[in-house]
């Protein structure tokens, strides 16, 4: 039936309890990247939600939107905005038509993972329209998969946003700078400040990284998980727009995704 939300059939191993996590950071600190490399770790089904307009996740693992015919949820609000000005099915009221078209015009339906992505704006303004459609679907889209990770866009701006409130892990992904650590702080703040819920707030390394520079971040006061390794197969695979999921086992990067999760709980 037409404009009625999808029942998603996903079937969950184990618990039904959604787990929620951000990864964040600085700009190319290599947030995304991270995810990429922790999906094969995580219980299956995920919900991947990329807040990034840039929307680079796509590509890190596998996926082309277009080719797939499907869209951000920018352009989808944008023709929810277009069918109320030439008045197409008038009868349904707003939210459900933009549900509805979420659901079926921009989830991107994969082999152990979904995925949702925000895409760039087309008219003026702030994210808000889209941020409010956001949330609203991921409270419902949520409660059908094992994870939800959230690759976001470089700096806060996007905590203030507020588009997941909830949040079992935060993944602060670290350069070796001073400015890292003030920018710890300022996520720490923001997310307070804002009412972000979170159980866990960890710091991970990145590949940039030695053992010297590490001393700072195990210094810092928070909970401090793990470096990742570098890999330049990683840069290749993503300079070449390959699959980061198509890594072999044995890659340095990903073993040591695997090992950060592991201490943070994941198995
Ligand atoms: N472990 C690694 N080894 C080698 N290179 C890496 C590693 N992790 C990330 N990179 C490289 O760092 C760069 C930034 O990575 P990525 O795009 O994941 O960062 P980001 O934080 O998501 O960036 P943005 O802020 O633009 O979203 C990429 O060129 C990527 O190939
Ligand atoms: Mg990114």
């Amino acid at each position: 039936m037409l404009f009625t939300l999808p029942q998603k059939s996903r079937s969950l191993e184990g618990s039904t309890l959604t787990r929620k996590i951000i990864s964040t950071g600085r700009g190319g600190t290599g947030k995304s990247t991270f995810v990429a490399l922790a999906l094969r770790y995580l219980r299956t089904p995920s919900l991947l939600v990329d807040l990034d307009p840039d929307s680079s996740l796509p590509s890190m693992i596998g996926v082309d939107l277009q080719r797939e015919g499907k869209r951000t949820v920018c352009e989808a609000l944008y023709d929810v905005v277009m069918r109320r000005k030439q008045n197409v099915t008038p009868t349904i009221t707003t939210h459900d038509l933009m549900q509805s078209m979420l659901w079926s015009d921009a989830l991107y339906e994969g082999k152990g993972f979904d995925l949702l992505t925000l895409g760039a704006k087309y008219v003026e303004g702030c994210y808000c329209a889209p941020d409010n459609l956001l949330r609203t679907t991921i409270q419902e889209l949520v409660k059908n998969y094992a994870q939800l990770v959230v690759d976001s866009p470089a700096g806060v701006e996007h905590l203030n946003r507020n588009v997941v409130s909830d949040v079992d892990d935060l993944f602060v992904l670290c350069d070796p700078s001073l400015k890292a650590l003030k920018h710890i702080q300022r996520v720490k703040h923001i997310v307070e400040q804002v009412g972000i819920q979170y159980r866990n707030f960890y710091l991970v390394a990145n590949h940039q990284f030695d053992s010297t520079s590490e001393s700072y971040l195990k210094q810092s006061g928070e909970t401090y998980l793990g470096r990742i390794e570098y890999d330049p197969e990683v840069d290749n695979y993503n300079r070449q727009g390959w699959s980061l999921l198509d890594l072999p086992d044995d890659s340095p990067a990903r073993l040591s995704v695997r090992n950060l999760l592991a201490m943070a709980g994941y198995s």
